[in-house]
């Protein structure tokens, strides 16, 4: 493979993005700013002069899967695209990674990716192109405005960072501290989008509900604030949030959820395990007992709220017993959908170094069981719809002539026959029957609502 930077201005581009939502947010503006400087995305990474790879740091395999893609960007004439390494991977090992591939030119961290387009300047003046900067200054300000087409459904990155620094995790270090988009930026964006074809918008942070800024008149606001301006554009239709912290789970945002309906009724909550010792290992300053009486709560404002969580097994130290809580607390709050995962330590992070790390197959047996137990919740939330009439936005074609797939407000894929429907149109479906990961429904009407 030809070790040298492609030799002539990139003209096109290829943006691949893993992990979470907010990198797939990243991606887009990382697009839309190369589209600004005349470049035009393609579809294949091989065809494209310029390979960004958006990266995930937050468990092993989101990294080892980056530097095997890496590897695999070569052509057969023995030349390759230039590769910039952007997202939190390119954020936490910074220059060390063309070190350990000299293959890639550019890299970018989360807070910096505004800046580019100078980094491809550089790359071709044979300069370091390195840039993991957190600067005062935020990026959007740098970015282009949202003109381009959107989608039925669109993310909005209004809030970043943490400063929670859960004991496992990598957020607060790679993303940085919490920050809030201010009020006015994230109305225009909202604007924006729904002008450029939106009817659902997720507001995004890594705690998105720790969201605060003032309104136009200097008033205090937090998520729910935001939530009722945004009810208020014009063709907007559906409200969504990801991802929230309990500890930031306020009474005005659980009463948002009753008294708004354009707020859809689903909740990611993370707790990440159910024994009170391991949560307080984990730095999580949140109790078992503390969680359940929040979805208490939220239950109360919005009884048919679909709940969702995220869960980590084989934390250093779990016991049998400790995942028996674990499992108990998914019992009693029958989430409708939950993401689990092994326990990865993380370069740097305090629980890399704690004692008690769980062998692989303990782990392996833990996550089998867990996920059991959602996988069952699940399927019965969905099978809980069937029979409901209820809305569906639809977001794409299915696998069959004449199918399309939408989302419920309840976050289920719906597989529904609506002939003249199009994407985009936010239809009435009655829902006829449920399997573990989607739903099928009928049209009450032929027409678009
Ligand atoms: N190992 C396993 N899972 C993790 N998560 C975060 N850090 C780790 C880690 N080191 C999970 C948490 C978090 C989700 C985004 O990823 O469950 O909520
Ligand atoms: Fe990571 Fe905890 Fe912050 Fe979530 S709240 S991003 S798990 S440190």
């Amino acid at each position: 493979m030809s070790q040298s930077p492609p030799d002539r201005q990139p003209k096109t581009f290829h943006v691949k993005s893993y992990g979470c939502q907010m990198n797939v947010y990243d991606g887009e503006r990382m697009a839309e700013l190369l589209q600004e400087r005349g470049m035009s995305a393609v579809s294949e990474s091989l065809d494209a002069d310029l390979v960004v790879l958006n990266t995930c740091h937050i468990r092993e395999k989101a990294a080892e899967k980056v530097y095997s893609e890496i590897g695999r960007l070569a052509r057969e004439d023995g030349t390759r695209p230039m590769i910039a390494v952007a997202g939190c991977v390119a954020q936490a090992e910074g220059a060390e990674i063309s070190r350990r591939a000299r293959t890639v030119d550019i890299v970018v961290g989360p807070q910096a990716y505004h800046r580019l387009p100078g980094l491809i300047d550089d790359a071709m003046a044979g300069r370091a192109a390195v840039d993991t900067d957190m600067p005062a200054a935020s990026k959007f300000e740098a970015l282009p405005g949202r003109t381009r087409r959107s989608g039925p459904t669109a993310f909005l990155t209004v809030q970043e960072g943490c400063d929670k620094f859960c004991t496992y995790c990598v957020v607060p270090y790679t993303r940085g501290a919490e920050v809030s988009r201010p009020w006015s930026a994230i109305l225009d964006e909202a604007r924006a989008l729904v002008d450029a074809g939106a009817r659902e918008i997720t507001l995004i942070g890594q705690n998105v509900n720790a969201w605060t800024g003032e309104d136009e008149a200097g008033r205090k606001q937090g998520l729910d604030g935001l939530a009722y301006a945004l009810d208020s554009i014009p063709g907007l239709a559906r409200i969504r949030y990801t991802t929230s912290h309990p500890n930031d789970m306020t009474q005005g945002l659980i009463e948002a959820h009753r008294d708004l309906p354009s707020l859809m009724p689903f909740l990611h909550l993370p707790v990440q395990s159910g024994s009170d010792r391991i949560l307080k290992a984990m730095n999580r300053s949140h109790t078992r007992d503390s969680y359940l009486r929040i979805i208490e709560r939220v239950r109360a404002a919005r009884p048919d709220i679909a709940l969702s969580g995220d869960f980590i097994v084989g934390f250093p130290g779990e016991t049998d017993a400790d995942f028996e809580e674990t499992l108990s607390i998914v019992r009693e709050t029958r989430y409708a959908q939950c993401y689990s995962f092994k326990y990865s330590p993380r370069a740097g992070t305090p629980a890399a170094d704690m004692d008690g790390q769980i062998p692989a197959e303990v782990m392996d047996e833990r996550l089998k069981r867990l996920q059991a137990a959602i996988t069952a919740d699940q399927h019965a939330f969905n099978r809980a719809t069937v029979g409901k009439r209820t809305t569906v936005l639809l977001e794409r074609k299915g696998r069959y002539p004449g199918q399309l797939i939408g989302k419920s407000p309840w976050l289920q894929s719906v597989v529904v026959e609506a002939e003249g429907a199009q994407i985009g149109d936010l239809i009435e479906v009655d829902i006829l029957s449920a399997g573990p990961n989607s739903l099928a429904g009928a049209p009450v009407a032929a027409q678009a609502a």
